[in-house]
């Protein structure tokens, strides 16, 4: 994928004298490149969590100053946000063309391989990753594991009707799953659906689960993401970290 990077960064390790070890100061300063990945005039895929907001924080600022950016939003909680920040948004149903979608994640492996939907959004994310040009993602470094699964358990979207059945047949694959809850009933997300989160120790396939996942009855999708990386923004202790599937991190 043609990536529309700014000339004055290529993939690198931008280091400062200071250091980041908060996690949400990392998550900011990642945010914050990313937004040199979006020009005036973008369609801009809007993902969902902490992230995301230090992100659309930043993009308010390029709206005050004259951008005439619109949004697509990957759920309720992220629209709530724009509207509050003056962010523009495109409807949902609208045929869009998405030049570059920023979102956060919960896992990301040395493979660029993701488990997003700690948040519950992630069937919209998926879709609006899809149909982006480019996916960034944006991210503190505790999210970088060496291999996805364990402590984070797998998000999988079912369809309220029959949903026990549906949790038997992930548990026939040899996963146990829990229904999500929220104020002690089952959590919802923005399409109407529940959430299982399927206890997995690792996952050495991401692509082979993702597609078998996704072939159960009741399933409507689940939260690995796949070959879909085009960039990593990873803030760590040391700075912002920028790594994408064709090149690896250097210093400058
Ligand atoms: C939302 O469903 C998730 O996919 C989020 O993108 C993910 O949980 C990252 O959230 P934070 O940015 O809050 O860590």
């Amino acid at each position: 994928m043609q990536l529309n990077r700014p000339s004055h960064t290529n993939t690198m390790t931008s280091r400062t004298s200071h250091t980041f070890e908060d996690p949400d100061t990392q998550k900011q300063i990642a945010a914050e490149a990313a937004v040199a990945y979006v020009h005036d005039g973008d369609v801009i895929g809007l993902g969902t969590g902490s992230t995301v907001k230090h992100f659309l924080s930043a993009l308010k600022e390029k709206v005050k100053a004259g951008w005439r950016i619109q949004g697509v939003s990957t759920s309720q909680a992220t629209s709530n946000l724009a509207q509050q920040f003056g962010i523009p948004l495109l409807t949902e149903e609208k045929d869009w063309v998405i030049n570059v979608a920023i979102d956060g994640t919960d896992q990301v492996d040395p493979r660029f391989n993701l488990i997003k939907g700690g948040g519950g959004a992630l069937l919209r994310e998926k879709i609006v990753a899809s149909a982006a040009r480019q996916f960034i993602v944006i991210a503190d470094a505790s999210k970088h594991v060496p291999v996805l699964g364990h402590p984070m358990p797998l998000p999988v979207e079912v369809i309220p009707f029959g949903w026990p059945h549906t949790a038997k047949l992930i548990q026939q694959l040899g996963y146990r799953s829990v229904l999500r809850q929220r104020d002690g009933r089952a959590f919802l997300t923005d399409s109407g659906h529940y959430i299982l989160d399927v206890a997995i120790d690792r996952i050495d396939d991401p692509a082979l689960l993702e597609t078998t996942l996704n072939t159960i009855p009741g399933v409507v999708d689940n939260g690995l993401f796949v070959g879909r990386t085009s960039l990593l923004i990873l803030g760590t202790p040391h700075g912002v970290e920028i790594s994408s599937p064709t090149t690896r991190p250097s210093s400058v």
